[in-house]
C-alpha cells in the first residue's frame, strides 16, 4: 500500500465494510456520498485492488476487502487502546465508553448513561441500540466495551453482571375483560390473541419458556420488532401482550391494565456483559462500578423494593 492512504479513507472504508452500504456510511461520517465514492476510488487505486463489488445498492467485500477491513479495525482498536491509556493517565477526564444495548434496554440505558455523563463530563458516548443478532456479530468482533443484556450469551464467553431487575409483566387495553381480575390462569391467558415481539427477542423466550413449561403454546396474532409499536397494538385492542415493566416507564399510571396472572411478573435481571479475556478500559471499568453502585438506589435492584414503573417490586 503507497504511503498516501489516510485514516480518514480507512474509516470510511470500515464504516461501508460494516454497513454494508455507501448511503448508510455517509450518513453515519456526515459526508456527501460523492466524497464518499471519491475516497473508496482513491483508497482502492492506493491499494492496486479492487475492495467492494457493487450490485444495483448493495455493498460486499472482495477477499481482499474483507482482510483490510480486519485491519482498520485492528488500527483503530489500537489507537482506541492508546487513547484509553492516555486517558488513563488523566484519570477520568477523557476517553470513551461504546455501550451496546438491547432493543428494551433502550428504556433505562441513556438515563444511566446521563447520571454518568454528569459525573465524568469529559467521557465521549456512544450508545448502540440493536438487536440479538447484531449484539453478538458485534462482541464477536469485539466493538464495544460493554453490552447491556437481558440474557447473557450462550454462544460466546462472558462476564456477566447483573445490574438490575427486569419483571416481565402482562399488559391488555384498559378496559379489556380480564383488567382488574385476580389470579388468572396460563390456561385463560393462553386463548387470548397475543402481539409478541420478534423471534429471537428475550423477552418473547422468557414468555414462551413459562407457557411451554405449563404445556401451553401462544398463538401469536401480530409478531412487532419493537416494544413501541406492540404497545401501540395493545391499546388499538389487537391483544395481550408482556413486556419488561421498563417499557412502561414513561407511561402514566393506568394507561395499560397490568394483568394479575400466575407465574407473572416473569422474574428476570439486566445484565452488563463484556467477552471474558477482554481487559476492559478504565472508564468501561468506571461506568461498571457507577452500575453497580447505583444498586442500592434502584427501586428494580434486585432483592430491593418500591414501585418499578407503577408496579409493585416489593412483591417480588
Ligand atoms: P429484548 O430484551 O426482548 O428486547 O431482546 C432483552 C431481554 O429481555 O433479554
Amino acid at each position: 500500500m503507497r504511503h498516501h492512504t489516510t485514516f480518514r479513507q480507512l474509516e470510511i472504508f470500515e464504516a461501508i465494510a460494516r454497513l454494508s452500504s455507501f448511503t448508510r456510511a455517509s450518513e453515519e461520517l456526515y459526508l456527501t456520498q460523492p466524497t464518499v465514492s471519491m475516497q473508496m476510488k482513491k483508497l482502492s487505486e492506493a491499494v492496486g485492488v479492487p475492495l467492494v463489488e457493487q450490485v444495483g445498492k448493495k455493498v460486499s467485500l472482495t477477499e481482499d476487502g474483507r482482510e483490510l477491513a480486519q485491519a482498520s479495525r485492528d488500527i483503530f482498536a489500537i489507537l482506541d487502546r492508546y487513547t484509553m491509556s492516555v486517558a488513563q493517565r488523566r484519570g477520568l477526564e477523557k476517553g470513551k465508553l461504546k455501550l451496546m444495548a438491547i432493543t428494551t434496554a433502550s428504556y433505562f440505558a441513556p438515563r444511566l448513561l446521563g447520571e454518568f455523563s454528569k459525573l465524568h463530563p469529559g467521557i465521549d458516548l456512544s450508545l448502540r441500540v440493536t438487536n440479538k443478532e447484531q449484539v453478538l456479530a458485534s462482541m464477536a468482533d469485539n466493538l464495544d466495551d460493554l453490552y447491556l443484556l437481558g440474557t447473557p450469551p450462550e454462544e460466546i464467553d462472558v462476564v456477566a453482571t447483573p445490574i438490575m431487575d427486569n419483571p416481565i409483566v402482562v399488559l391488555a387495553a384498559p378496559g379489556h375483560s380480564l383488567a382488574g381480575q385476580k389470579n388468572i390462569s396460563l390456561e385463560r391467558l393462553a386463548q387470548e390473541p397475543w402481539v409478541m415481539r420478534e423471534a429471537g427477542s428475550g423477552t418473547r423466550k422468557a414468555i414462551e419458556r413459562l407457557f411451554q413449561d405449563r404445556g401451553l403454546t401462544l398463538r401469536p396474532r401480530l409478531e412487532l420488532g419493537s416494544n413501541e409499536a406492540i404497545k401501540q397494538a395493545i391499546l388499538a385492542d389487537l391483544g395481550i401482550s408482556a413486556l419488561s415493566c421498563h417499557a412502561l416507564t414513561l407511561h402514566q399510571p393506568g394507561q395499560f391494565a397490568v394483568l394479575e396472572a400466575e407465574g407473572f411478573p416473569i422474574l428476570r435481571h439486566w445484565y452488563a456483559v463484556y467477552p471474558a479475556g477482554r481487559q476492559i478500559s478504565v472508564v468501561a471499568r468506571a461506568f461498571l462500578d457507577f452500575l453497580l453502585g447505583q444498586l442500592g438506589e434502584s427501586s428494580c435492584a434486585p432483592g430491593g423494593g418500591g414501585a418499578c414503573c407503577g408496579v409493585e417490586c416489593g412483591k417480588y
